[in-house]
C-alpha cells in the first residue's frame, strides 16, 4: 500500500494523526482562545458573549462558556467545542481542523503516522471531499485558463448573462472533452482511482479503464451547507436532443440528491434574514436570480421535492413559496410538492411565472426591483394557486368542479392547525362562492383519513399517560414508601416525561383563539412554577427549546436531532425516537372522534399536572423535614415555624387542588 502521495492536502495526512496526539490537541484547545481567534468577546460574568459568526445578527447571542469548553449561539443554534468551532467556522474536515489547532498550540505531528489509520471509519468519506474539492478546482481552472473552456464554455456563460461575480458565488466550471482528461489529471497527481468513482467523477469501463462522466459540459458543483463539494450537474452545451441536457452526479456516499438543495449554501442565510424560501426547479434559475438580488432561493434541480429537501429549509424557515414555469409541465409535481410542503406544517405560497418564462429567462430580461415586486406581489397562497389552475379546467362541469373542490380541501385538511384550517376554509368559500358548512363538511369528511396517516407522526395520547405513570403505583394513589429519594425519583421521572412531551407535542396548537402552541403553554407554566429540571441535560434540552421558542416561535425538530452538541442530540433522538409509532389506541380512536384536538391537550394537562404534583410532594417532604428540625423556643424558633406551617398548609391545598385536577385523591 502506498502511502498518502506528498502533495495531497493536509487533510489526507492529518487524518492519520495518532490518537493520543488527538487527546493531546483535545487537551489543549481552550474554546476561548480558539473563538477569540475569529470573533471579538466580552466577558459576561463566567461566560464570554459576541457576535455569532455563524448568522447575521445585531445583539450579541454566541456565549463561550470556558469552564465547559464549549461555545454556544442562542440566536443560531449552534454550539460545540474548539475542534467544531474551527470546522464549522472554516469550512474544515475533522482532521484539518485538527491540524489547524495542531499547529496553533505547537503541538507536532508526526511525520510519518502509521498507514493503518487511513483505514479509520470516516477516512473514506474524508477522501472523497478532497478527491472532488480537487474536481471542482480542475473544472474552474478548465474555464478559466483553458482554451477549449474560455472559447467554449466562458462564451456560453456569457451568452446566458453569467456574469463574473454569480460564476465566482457558484463556483462554475468547465469538464473538458476528450475521454479521460480529467481522470488522467487526477490520477497523475494521486488520487486513487476508486475515490474518483465513488467520487461519481469517473466511471469504469469494460474493459477496465476509467473514463470521466462529465465531458464537454458547463459544470454545477453542488453544494453542503458549509459550501463543501458534493456532486455536480453538468449541462451540455450542445442542441443535441440525444443527449441529456443535464447530467448529475449519482449518488454517492457525500451526495444523496434527495437531502440536499442546489444553492443551500449560497442562500441559506438570506433565507433566514428574509424568512423565505423560494423554490425554483434548476441551476440557472436559482444561479439568476441570485445575481439579480434574490439569494433567498434554492432548487431541488431534478428531483421531486422530499422531506429531506424540506427539512433542510425548515432550519431557516416556515414559510415557502414555489416558483413555477408559466406553462404546463410540472404542475402535477407541483401540487404534490404544496401538499407536501403543507403537511410538513409550511406556510405554502406559490408563485406562477407569464406563460412561457421560467425564471432564469424571467429575471435575466428584468431589474432587481421589478423581479422583486413581481414575487412579492404575485405570489399566492396554495388555495388561490390551486383554484385557479384547476378551476378553468373543470369548465362548467359541476361533477368536475366538485372534484377541484375536494382537492382544495384535501390540501387544507393537512395544514397541522385548527384555526388555520377553518380561516382557509372561509377563504376558499368566499373566493369561489360555495358555504362554508358545505366546505366544513368535507373536511370533517377528510380529516379522520389525514390523521390516520398523520396519526404516526403526531400524538399518541393513552401510551403517554401509561408512560407518565412511575413505575408500580402512584404513591399519590397509595403507595406505601415516602422517602426523599422516592420524591425526587418522581420528580425526575415527570421532568423527562415533561421535556420528552415538549419535544413530541410541542409545535401543535394548544389555544387556536390565543395561537398559543403547546411548548408555549407549558413554559409559561414553568416560569409560573420557577420549576427547572434537575437533570442538567434535560435542562439543556429545554433551554435549547426555550431559547428556540422565543427567537423562532417554532422548534426545528430536526434540528435536535442533529444538534451539533452531542449530549443535545443523544437526549433529543432518545426522547423522539418513537415518535413515529402508531398509538394502538389512537388508531382505534380514528374515525370515532374527527377533531385531533382533544388526546394531546388532555395528556399534556395531565403531564403537567403531575409534574406539578410531584414537585409539590417534594417540596412537602422537605418542609416536614425542616419543620421537624427546627429547634423548640420562643422568638425566632417561633416565627419560623409559622412561616413553615403556614407554607406547608398552602402547598398541601395547592397538593389537593392538583390532585383534583388529575381526578385522583392523595392519601
Ligand atoms: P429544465 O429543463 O427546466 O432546465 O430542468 P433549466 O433549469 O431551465 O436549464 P436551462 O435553462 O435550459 O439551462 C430543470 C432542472 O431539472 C434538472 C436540472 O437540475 C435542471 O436545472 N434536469 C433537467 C436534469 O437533471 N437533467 C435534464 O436532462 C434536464
Ligand atoms: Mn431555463
Amino acid at each position: 500500500m502506498t502511502g498518502a502521495p506528498p502533495f495531497l492536502p493536509l487533510a489526507v495526512r492529518s487524518s492519520m494523526i495518532p490518537a493520543d496526539i488527538i487527546q493531546e490537541i483535545k487537551d489543549r484547545a481552550e474554546i476561548e482562545d480558539v473563538v477569540g481567534d475569529f470573533v471579538g468577546l466580552k466577558r459576561r460574568g463566567s461566560n464570554l458573549l459576541g457576535l455569532c459568526p455563524f448568522h447575521t445578527e445585531k445583539t450579541p447571542s454566541f456565549t463561550v462558556n470556558p469552564a465547559r469548553n464549549f461555545f454556544k449561539c442562542f440566536g443560531c443554534q449552534r454550539s460545540g467545542d474548539p475542534i467544531s468551532f474551527v470546522m464549522e467556522h472554516e469550512h474544515y474536515s475533522y482532521p484539518e481542523a485538527l491540524a489547524y489547532l495542531a499547529k496553533k498550540y505547537g503541538i507536532k505531528i508526526p511525520e510519518d503516522s502509521p498507514d493503518q489509520a487511513a483505514n479509520e471509519a470516516g477516512q473514506h468519506k474524508e477522501s472523497l471531499y478532497i478527491v472532488l474539492q480537487f474536481a471542482e478546482q480542475f473544472y474552474r481552472d478548465q474555464l478559466n485558463k483553458s482554451e477549449e473552456g474560455i472559447q467554449i464554455a466562458k462564451s456560453y456563460l456569457k451568452e446566458r448573462e453569467i456574469w463574473a461575480q454569480g460564476e465566482e458565488d457558484f463556483k462554475l466550471g468547465y469538464a473538458p472533452g476528450g475521454w479521460d482528461t480529467f481522470v488522467k489529471e487526477a490520477t497523475g497527481k494521486g488520487y486513487k482511482e476508486n475515490f474518483l468513482i465513488d467520487a461519481g467523477l469517473a466511471i469504469k469501463k469494460e474493459s477496465g479503464g476509467l473514463i470521466d462522466r462529465f465531458r464537454e459540459r458547463v459544470m454545477f458543483p453542488i453544494h453542503s451547507l458549509s459550501g463543501r463539494c458534493l456532486g455536480f450537474g453538468g449541462r451540455t452545451m450542445k442542441n443535441d436532443k440525444k443527449e441529456a441536457k443535464y447530467l448529475n452526479s449519482p449518488e454517492t456516499e457525500l451526495y444523496h440528491k434527495s437531502e440536499i438543495l442546489y444553492g443551500i449554501y449560497q442562500a441559506r442565510r438570506a433565507i433566514k434574514t428574509q424568512d423565505m424560501c423560494y423554490m425554483t426547479e434548476g441551476y440557472m434559475d436559482v444561479i439568476m436570480l441570485h445575481q439579480k438580488g434574490l439569494a433567498h432561493v434554492v432548487a431541488a434541480s431534478g428531483t421531486s421535492l422530499t422531506e429531506g429537501h424540506l427539512r433542510l429549509v425548515r432550519r431557516y424557515t416556515d414559510n415557502i413559496c414555489f416558483v413555477f414555469d408559466g406553462d404546463k409541465a410540472g404542475i402535477k409535481a407541483a401540487l404534490r410538492a404544496i401538499d407536501l410542503a403543507l403537511e410538513e406544517g409550511f406556510n405554502v405560497k406559490a408563485l406562477a411565472l407569464p406563460q412561457g418564462e421560467d425564471p432564469d429567462s424571467f429575471a435575466r430580461r428584468r431589474e432587481p426591483p421589478e423581479i422583486q415586486a413581481y414575487f412579492e406581489e404575485q405570489s399566492t397562497d396554495f388555495i388561490q394557486f390551486k383554484a385557479q389552475l384547476l378551476m378553468p379546467q373543470a369548465g362548467d362541469d359541476p361533477l368536475k368542479k366538485w372534484e377541484v373542490l375536494q382537492q382544495i380541501v384535501q390540501s387544507i385538511s393537512l395544514v397541522n392547525n385548527g384555526l388555520k384550517r377553518i380561516l382557509f376554509i372561509q377563504k376558499t368559500a368566499k373566493m369561489l362562492g360555495i358555504g362554508e358548512e358545505v366546505l366544513m363538511g368535507e373536511l370533517n369528511k377528510q380529516m379522520p383519513r389525514v390523521l390516520e396517516h398523520k396519526g404516526k407522526k403526531w400524538l399518541d395520547d393513552e401510551k403517554e399517560v401509561a408512560k407518565g405513570r412511575p413505575p408500580g403505583s402512584d404513591p399519590v394513589e397509595g403507595h406505601p414508601k415516602s422517602t426523599a429519594e422516592f420524591r425526587q425519583g418522581l420528580v425526575a421521572q415527570h421532568e423527562t416525561y415533561l421535556v420528552r412531551f415538549i419535544l413530541k407535542f410541542g409545535h401543535l396548537m394548544y389555544d387556536d383563539e390565543k395561537m398559543e402552541t403547546v411548548a408555549e403553554h407549558v413554559l409559561a407554566f414553568l416560569e409560573e412554577y420557577d420549576a427547572y429540571p434537575d437533570n442538567e441535560q434535560l435542562g439543556m434540552v429545554l433551554k435549547e427549546y426555550q431559547v428556540h421558542v422565543e427567537s423562532w416561535g417554532v422548534v426545528d425538530i430536526d434540528g435536535f436531532l442533529r444538534h451539533p452538541d452531542e449530549t443535545l442530540r443523544k437526549t433529543a433522538q432518545g426522547f423522539l425516537t418513537d415518535r413515529f409509532e402508531a398509538s394502538v389506541h389512537w388508531t382505534k380512536r380514528i374515525g370515532m372522534e374527527i377533531k385531533e384536538d382533544n388526546g394531546y391537550k388532555r395528556n399534556m394537562e395531565r403531564v403537567i399536572h403531575r409534574y406539578k404534583l410531584a414537585l409539590v410532594q417534594r417540596m412537602i417532604h422537605h418542609i416536614l423535614q425542616t419543620i421537624q428540625a427546627l429547634p423548640e423556643g420562643e422568638g425566632p424558633e417561633a416565627e419560623a415555624l409559622e412561616v413553615e406551617t403556614k407554607l406547608y398548609i398552602k402547598l398541601l391545598e395547592n397538593r389537593r387542588q392538583i390532585a383534583a385536577n388529575l381526578g385522583i385523591v392523595v392519601m
